[in-house]
């Protein structure tokens, strides 16, 4: 008899035939208040569950006795408790390399759209407004050869660096628990203490996973560190900053401008104060959305789904070393 899961995001159709060659698959489109208690009943009997954008938490969990692997469409894991899950000896698996030239992309625009102030011109152009050439007060700043700091040097970080390094001949600083000799060694990359990166770096740009540890890391004393003509970047997420106090340090002129993938409320209420602010430029989380990167993220999670239940775990895994 197959095993049963639940699919609980919308995958290419190639996909879900995987799924079901696999296993016996109840699909729903996302869990929320309305399917909840289907979803309930069908977790019930499941011994795998994909998907992502939820948080599968304990009131979840506690009705899935059999479950043993969860695999999430992200290389983010917060929407999970890693220790209740090792706790009921269920594996996490995720998806941390398929995106990382993507995610790294977007970093990349809202640096380019923050210091060229892209957004605020072409709405300008599109409104009908440009009727002259432009004058000094609409002029934007220099990317290149600026100094860019990055918060955290795993795989996007490292990715990030190399794009700076090599395609904008940037000077690259970066705070990281521990150094990364090949960023070192390869995109002259120096590790420093976070003051100092927050005290010359033009660009500060998240990376970092978030935990308790970085939880609004970015607060209202950092970002008095930075200088005033410096840009904020996250393209991780929205937590790891004070929201409140970064919408404070744009109007008060502490920094320059904001590029925000993320945000602490997900979607962006549409009434955020950040949104009046033209020195901001917000986007939908899209960090790892383009076609090719969203289809091989659902691959590599299906993958990683059928490993988790019928194989050996050997990679992609968040927890598997800790449940041995
Ligand atoms: C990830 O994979 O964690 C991206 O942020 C999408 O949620």
């Amino acid at each position: 008899m197959k095993q049963s899961i639940v699919l609980y995001k919308k995958i290419p159709s190639d996909l879900l035939q995987r799924l079901e060659d696999n296993f016996d698959v109840r699909f729903f489109d996302g869990i929320n208040e309305t399917n909840r208690a289907e979803v309930l009943a069908a977790i019930k009997n499941a011994d795998g569950m994909i998907g992502a954008s939820v948080p599968v938490r304990a009131e979840l969990l506690d009705h899935a006795p059999k479950l043993k692997a969860i695999s999430t469409i992200s290389v983010g894991y917060d929407q999970f408790d890693v220790g209740d899950l090792t706790q009921r000896k269920i594996v996490l698996m995720h998806t941390p390399t398929v995106l990382t030239e993507t995610t790294a992309d977007t970093v990349f625009t809202l640096i380019l759209m923050t210091a060229r102030r892209a957004l605020e011109m072409a709405e300008m152009v599109k409104a009908g407004k440009w009727t002259r050439s432009i004058g000094s007060d609409s002029y934007g700043v220099d990317v290149h050869h600026k100094t860019i700091g990055i918060l955290g040097m795993g795989r996007i970080g490292a990715a990030l660096a190399r794009r700076a390094h090599a395609g904008f001949g940037m000077n690259v600083l970066y705070w990281n628990d521990r150094p990364n000799t090949q960023v070192e060694k390869e995109f002259n990359a120096r590790r420093c203490e976070l003051d100092e990166l927050l005290a010359q770096s033009d660009f500060v740009c998240i990376t970092l996973p978030y935990s308790e540890q970085t939880h609004k890391l970015i607060n209202a004393e950092r970002l008095a560190k930075m200088k005033s003509s410096a840009i904020l970047i996250n393209g991780a997420r929205g937590k790891i900053v004070d929201q409140a106090a970064l919408i404070e340090a744009l109007k008060n002129g502490t920094i320059r401008a904001a590029g925000l993938d993320v945000f602490e409320v997900e979607p962006l209420p549409a009434n955020s104060e950040l949104l009046q602010l033209p020195d901001v430029v917000a986007l939908p989380h899209i960090g790892s959305a383009t076609e090719e990167t969203r289809y091989n993220m659902a691959a590599c999670a299906v993958d990683n789904l059928i490993t988790a239940l019928t194989g050996e775990v050997t990679e992609n895994s968040v927890n598997a070393h800790l449940l041995k």
